[in-house]
């Protein structure tokens, strides 16, 4: 069974004390979280451990990035090890801004989730195509090599501890949501890609989030598509008022 799940990505926004204050008013509201919707925060990393302590397990935490090295001389990395002795369970892995501006390759994307695995660590693992991919009618092709090279290696055990989130690259932070029909349609065509290359069963069990200006008016018709199971949310994770009505929409 798919699981329902809402995901804010918090980027690098907010000090530590609007971050505490974001959290409060979530856990305020946390009466209004339905009944088998899992809801993750990903704050930035020097608030995994106190956010947590204050908001698990009503919000599970996830880092937004983490190494593909599990210790040693990498200035400046966190280890999914380190992430997960501090009882961080999930990890925003392959996201494109990482991609755009760190370099992330679906080599390196796919040593992420090999090492998030290892330590325990849900891999919440990002693809898309970008706008000039999608006008040449080569947003499919862009996302199969994306899923397959980063994922394909994993045994269907391990496939099944994946949550995959579809963020076409043209839909982040722009106010452009793609459609209902294009978020169906590359979502029903990555779990066909899942049956072929695995089987229905691990098809079935693994949550395909969208991504991509999510907001309060237009979450509940997305996460009403068949194969939409959910949402990875930049900007408006970051008002209380409006996560929480995209948290409710995913029921
Ligand atoms: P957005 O970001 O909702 O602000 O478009 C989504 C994301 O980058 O995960």
């Amino acid at each position: 069974m798919r699981k329902k799940i809402v995901a804010g990505n918090w980027k690098m926004n907010k000090t530590w004390p609007e971050a505490q204050a974001l959290v409060n008013a979530l856990m305020d509201k946390k009466n209004l979280i339905p009944a088998g919707v899992q809801v993750i925060i990903a704050p930035p990393a020097p608030y995994l451990q106190p956010l947590s302590e204050a908001a698990a397990p009503t919000l599970a935490v996830a880092s937004q990035n983490c190494s593909q090295h599990d210790g040693g001389a990498y200035t400046g990395e966190i280890s999914p090890g380190m992430l997960s002795s501090i009882h961080v369970n999930h990890s925003i892995i392959g996201h494109s801004e990482r991609r755009q501006f760190y370099g992330e390759t679906n080599e390196i994307v796919r040593a992420k989730v090999d090492a998030c695995l290892r330590h325990g660590i849900t891999p919440i693992f990002c693809c898309g195509e970008l706008l000039s991919e999608r006008n040449a009618g080569e947003h499919f092709n862009t996302v199969a090599a994306q899923v397959k090279e980063a994922l394909f290696h994993l045994s269907a055990e391990a496939l099944s501890k994946v949550v995959i989130a579809y963020e076409p690259v043209w839909a982040i932070g722009t106010g452009v949501t793609a459609t209902n029909e294009q978020a169906e349609e590359m979502h029903s065509f990555i779990r066909a890609f899942l049956v072929k290359n695995y089987n229905q069963d691990v098809a079935d069990s693994i949550s395909i989030l969208y991504g991509g200006s999510v907001n309060a008016a237009n979450a509940a018709e997305l996460f009403a598509c068949p194969n939409v199971d959910g949402g990875l949310v930049g900007g408006a994770s970051l008002k209380a008022d409006d996560f929480m009505t995209i948290i409710q929409a995913a029921q």
